[in-house]
């Protein structure tokens, strides 16, 4: 029960590495505000029950992580609710394939919004609080693509990318108030994201083979490490970005 008490916000979290970080940290003793865009409403209400059996408090709320007047709004009302945030997990992403040179400008930009935008506008958000009590704890999501840039993904792991430095600066600004900022680079994990990407089984086996641990992720791998950035378990970690891959990149 590491977590036992926080209050911890998902964005996200209607499916995917979300959903599965809504329910592990909820069994590892948290309270969470399960958000999503409104269109995911159903999906996220159907998380946040499984939150419950937990014996945890799951919030549910609409959110679009582009929208910052929306994303204060949304802060505001959960602080309201559950008291405090202690931990913002910054999970909502988009990728949609394309090569570099096919990539129309409406593609670059949902991702800059979604994927880099949004951890600005959701952290900025969380932060007057965690500052008023010099402790608070943001967890990135951010990607093996952003570390080395992947064919097809370039303006993803341009976003990742800037993820990861997003979460070292915020790391050097906000450890001297309490504020431990990480991030988590997943390799390839079996959501409906990593199945848009990787759709024939030949090539799933292919990259399987390619892991030190010979098998793709799932949602549920992400659970662990994510408990460790948001729990006094890193004490001593701030501004570091850990792949959690089974072995598939190692820098
Ligand atoms: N699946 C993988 O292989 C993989 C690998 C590395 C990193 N990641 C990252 O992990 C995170 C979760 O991905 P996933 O695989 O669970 O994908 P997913 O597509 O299953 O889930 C993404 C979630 O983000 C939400 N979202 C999208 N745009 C949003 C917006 N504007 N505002 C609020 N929410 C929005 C979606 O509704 C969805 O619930 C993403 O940041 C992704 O880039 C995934």
């Amino acid at each position: 029960m590491y977590l036992k008490d926080k209050t911890v916000m998902i964005t996200g979290a209607s499916r995917g590495i979300g959903a599965a970080l809504a329910k592990g940290m909820a069994a590892a003793g948290a309270d969470i505000v399960l958000t999503d865009l409104e269109r995911e409403g159903d999906a996220l209400a159907k998380v946040a029950e499984q939150v419950r059996v937990s014996g945890r408090e799951g919030m549910t709320i609409p959110i679009d992580v582009t929208d910052k007047s929306r994303v204060e709004a949304v802060v505001a009302e959960a602080t309201e609710q559950m008291g405090q945030i202690d931990v913002l997990v910054n999970n909502a992403g988009v990728l949609v394939l394309s090569r570099l040179d096919e990539l129309d400008e409406k593609t670059w930009d949902l991702h800059f919004d979604v994927n880099a935008k949004g951890i600005l506008l959701c952290t900025n958000a969380v932060l007057p609080q965690m500052k008023a009590r010099q402790a608070g704890r943001i967890v990135n999501i951010a990607s093996l693509a952003g570390r080395q840039g992947i064919a097809q993904q370039g303006h993803y792991a341009a976003t990742k990318a800037t993820a990861i430095t997003l979460t070292r600066v915020f790391a050097q600004e906000l450890g001297d108030q309490g504020i431990y900022v990480n991030a988590l680079c997943p390799g390839i994990i079996m959501t409906e994201m990593g199945q848009n990407n990787l759709q024939k089984q030949e090539d799933r086996d292919y990259w399987a083979g390619t892991t030190a641990l010979r098998r793709l992720g799932e949602p549920e791998d992400i659970v662990g490490p994510a408990v460790f950035f948001a729990s006094e378990l890193s004490g001593f970690v701030t501004g570091q970005s850990l792949n959690v891959c089974g072995g598939l990149y190692f820098h």
